[in-house]
């Protein structure tokens, strides 16, 4: 059977501000992920919020960007933006930024992140497992330097010396700066290393938007690399990217995946979008409520069945002690990156700064400075 897992997540309002989704909300999207399920639209399907952002996790056989797929999740965001809306929550409907996609939502606000395998439980795959990341408060290249890490680099992923990965891993890049359409170079990890390192390095134009096994030829890495500003030509939120990563095998362990996130990176983000913060990993279902607005990421994992649906129960693999130690070194940076405020690399450059405001702010004193007049030189006597 050809399977997808398609994620597809929205910030469509909450409560008490950008903290997260209510509990009726969560329970709409749930409802309409068991009726869709039923109605065989779905295989299956799972839903969880990181901040306020709902990510739908489903598995089907229609494809990647099918439209009843897509369709489907943009009505239940409609669905729980109209909760949101009763209950006077805040940012109800954000990501929904045109009235009404036709088929693919890619490109309409929501992040989506999906990828496709022959799902055979046989050859190189004998079992499949997967992860998924989903982040708030941070742009949209917040992957790159954890997955290149993961994909192209042995001392965070050992397991590429062993022979099912030692020809590396096709990095497919995305300018995210290209409005006219999904514009992409394929550069292979570990030949291309220095290449592919010189893009991802540009977390605002530049982010990773597939990875491919170069022995296998299987999607590895699925990303949604979308920046809301390009789309909606103003700030609408932060960009906020969704991960699909198969994992074991001829891919990545867990391990050597999320390893990299104990970093706790700087990425742009944060309050209004607008500034420079670590990368905070969290259980799944953390509301914002710290005291700055840290930029923050979930990861969960499931395995598959032979039908396609997901094991029983999932893994919340930032649910562990020993995150709270990176919980803590993120905290701690965050501390000393806002004690210099607004300051330079505190914040974002004018290009990135997301909240239009900040923009305006600084485009009307543009216009008030003037050229001084230089002083005409004296005629000598
Ligand atoms: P197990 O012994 O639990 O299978 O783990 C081995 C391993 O290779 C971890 O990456
Ligand atoms: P959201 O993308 O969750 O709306 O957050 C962006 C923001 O501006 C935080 O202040
Ligand atoms: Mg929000
Ligand atoms: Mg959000
Ligand atoms: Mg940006
Ligand atoms: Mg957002
Ligand atoms: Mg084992």
């Amino acid at each position: 059977m050809k399977l997808t897992i398609s994620v597809i997540k929205a910030d469509i309002g909450s409560v008490g501000g950008h903290t997260k989704p209510s509990a009726r909300m969560m329970a709409a999207v749930e409802g309409e992920v068991a009726k869709a399920i039923e109605n065989g639209l779905l295989i299956d399907g799972f839903v969880r919020h990181t901040g306020d952002d709902i990510a739908i996790i489903m598995t089907h056989t229609r494809g990647e960007g099918s439209s009843e797929v897509h369709q489907f999740a943009w009505k239940t965001f409609l669905a729980a933006t109209a909760v949101a809306k009763t209950s006077g929550l805040y940012g109800a409907g954000q990501d929904l930024l045109v009235d009404a996609p036709s088929g693919n939502v890619r490109g309409a606000g929501p992040a989506v992140a999906e990828l496709s395998f022959d799902h055979s439980l046989s050859g190189a795959r004998p079992a499949e497992s997967f992860m998924v990341f989903a982040a708030d408060k941070c742009g949209p290249g917040a992957y790159n330097l954890p997955l290149y890490l993961a994909f192209a680099d042995p001392m965070y992923c050992a397991g590429l010396m062993l022979p099912p990965m030692i020809k590396g891993f096709r990095f497919h890049i995305i300018d995210m700066d290209n409005t006219a359409g999904d514009s992409v170079i394929e550069l292979d990890a570990p030949a291309d290393g220095y290449h592919i390192a010189a893009l991802l390095r540009d977390n605002e134009r530049f982010g990773i938007d597939r990875i491919v096994s170069k022995t296998y030829g299987e999607v590895a890495v699925a990303v949604s690399a979308q920046r809301l500003h390009s789309i909606a030509g103003k700030y609408t939120g932060k960009d906020d990217p969704v991960a699909v990563v198969r994992n074991q095998g001829i891919f990545a362990a867990p391990e050597e995946i999320i390893s990299p996130f104990t970093k706790a990176h700087f990425v742009g983000g944060d309050a209004r979008g607008s500034h420079v913060m670590p990368l905070m990993p969290v259980p799944l279902n953390t509301p914002v409520t710290g005291m700055y607005c840290l930029p923050i990421v979930s990861c969960v994992g499931f395995s598959i069945d032979r039908d396609g649906k997901f094991s029983e129960s999932y893994t919340d693999f930032f649910d562990n002690l020993a995150w709270d130690e990176v919980r803590q070194r993120a905290q701690r940076k965050a501390i000393e990156m806002r004690s210099q405020g607004w300051s330079g690399a505190a914040m974002l450059p004018y290009s990135e700064l997301e909240y239009g405001g900040f923009r305006d702010t600084v485009s009307g004193l543009l216009k008030r400075f003037r050229l001084r007049e230089e002083p005409k030189p004296q005629a000598a006597e």
